[in-house]
């Protein structure tokens, strides 16, 4: 049988490391595919700028409507990033009958409705496993491996930047921004390193997680979402003594009033499995109703980590090119017709525990007067740590039971209003992830 042919659009990072795992394991995965795959039409920037991967065989161009319209190619693998040229392609190509393999997180989280129901109409796959997690195959493993439970909720890490800086700050004490300008060295920071530190980067997987896990449309503009910059020593060292790791956590959970969609800075016990994951790696914990908590780690950025997950998609494309379109996996795990319009929770709504870090006059009452407006606001305590720095002056940290956020914040407002009180409290959430 001739071989498939591929379209790439951008031969950047991952484009690169697509075309050399392809090129490398050719054998190996035509035994998979049942056929054998190339890419045979690529488009890039500058064509003439030296790639991680070699091109002979290739067409270039610097058109990518040349790639979306190339008659031979039936699948054409998005790999630009943005939303907007992207988008445009990715419809056109959609249009024009060719499956879509994309690692565009932006892309999926933002127009992915549109670019489905495109997709469903055209009877054309569009596959995105890359566009979360890197290399870990966990949109497979939610809208294949578990699709016989109820998922509860899942948390993960989910930005390799993120969780790097994190890691070489408590390890190394390094500074952040050198830590960041490291990671874009490397290949692992969006275009935009904002994207990676204030958390855009996981709110777009996080979007894509909780749609295939609770089978409701993809609503980034609804997840909660505060960044690390605001992450000192102190705290990190504070959670530490407390047993805990802080973590920048995706988290999405279903409950009674509706779905959690949230992004933050989160302190997690140090014994669980997922405190370990460091560097650059990413994590991704989903608790389904049959089979309990259950963990996925791997590398969550860079070429090849990614290109594995590009692979795999292009690999299943292949395997259900003569079925029919009825009979495949849906896009967002439920039947199109079938995704349900849970509500999305406001913030404020939210049910977790806190780390609160009070720095405050050593006086007569003043740590009476803290607990009373917790109590007030319905907040229990779980433990608590006075720390003395000049005789004067005191840090209390202390860690509450679970409460919902606006008790939080009217309790919050009225310790930063006691006059002992010398600075804002810093409050960082915390979850437990037990199995329950
Ligand atoms: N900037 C992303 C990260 C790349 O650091 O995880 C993979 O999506």
């Amino acid at each position: 049988m001739e071989p498939v042919k591929v379209g790439l659009l951008g031969l950047g990072t991952v484009g690169g490391g697509t075309v050399n795992v392809l090129q490398r394991n050719a054998e190996e995965i035509s035994r998979r595919a049942g056929r054998g795959i190339i890419v045979s039409h690529a488009s890039a920037r500058d064509i003439n700028k030296p790639r991680i991967c070699k091109t002979d065989g290739i067409q270039l161009t610097e058109n990518p409507l040349d790639v979306v319209t190339d008659p031979e190619i039936s699948i054409v693998v998005e790999l630009i990033g943005g939303d907007t040229l992207a988008r445009e392609l990715v419809l056109k190509a959609i249009a024009n009958g060719k499956h879509v393999v994309t690692a565009n997180k932006a892309l999926i989280a933002k127009h992915g409705n549109e670019i489905f129901s495109a997709a469903q109409k055209q009877g054309v796959m569009v596959a995105f496993e890359a566009a979360v997690a890197g290399g870990i195959p966990i949109i497979k493993a939610i809208r294949e491996g578990l699709a016989g439970n109820q998922i509860e909720w899942l948390a993960g890490i989910i930005n390799g930047t993120g969780n790097f800086i994190l890691t070489e700050m408590r390890d190394k004490q390094r500074d952040f921004d050198s830590v960041l300008a490291e990671a874009q060295r490397l290949g692992y920071a969006e275009a935009d390193p904002t994207f990676d530190v204030e958390g855009i980067d996981a709110a777009h997987k996080l979007t894509i997680l909780a749609s295939i896990a609770f089978g409701i449309p993809l609503q980034f503009e609804k997840v909660y979402t505060e960044g690390i910059s605001k992450i000192t020593g102190e705290d990190v060292d504070y959670a530490s003594e407390l047993g805990f790791t802080i973590k920048h956590l995706g988290l999405s959970r279903r409950t009674d009033k509706g779905v959690e969609l949230r992004v933050h800075p989160t302190l997690i016990p140090k014994r669980r499995l997922i405190a370990n994951v460091d560097g650059v790696m990413n994590a991704v914990l989903v608790k389904g109703d049959a089979v309990g908590p259950t963990l996925y780690y791997g590398a969550g950025a860079g070429a090849e980590p990614t290109a594995s997950a590009v692979v795999g998609d292009i690999v299943d494309v292949v395997r259900v090119l003569t079925s029919d379109p009825e009979n495949r996996v849906p896009h967002l795990a439920f039947q199109p017709e079938s995704l349900s319009d849970l509500p999305i929770l406001p913030i404020d709504e939210v049910e977790t525990a806190y780390y609160l870090r009070i720095s405050a006059s050593d006086e007569t009452g003043v740590l009476a007067n803290i607990t009373t407006i917790l109590a007030d606001n319905g907040i229990s305590i779980d433990s608590m740590l006075q720390k003395e720095h000049a005789s004067d002056k005191a840090t209390i940290i202390i860690i509450t039971h679970t409460t919902i956020e606006k008790n939080m914040n009217e309790a919050i407002a009225k310790i930063n209003a006691l006059e002992a009180v010398n600075n804002d409290v810093v409050r960082i959430r915390l979850e437990h992830l037990d199995a329950d």
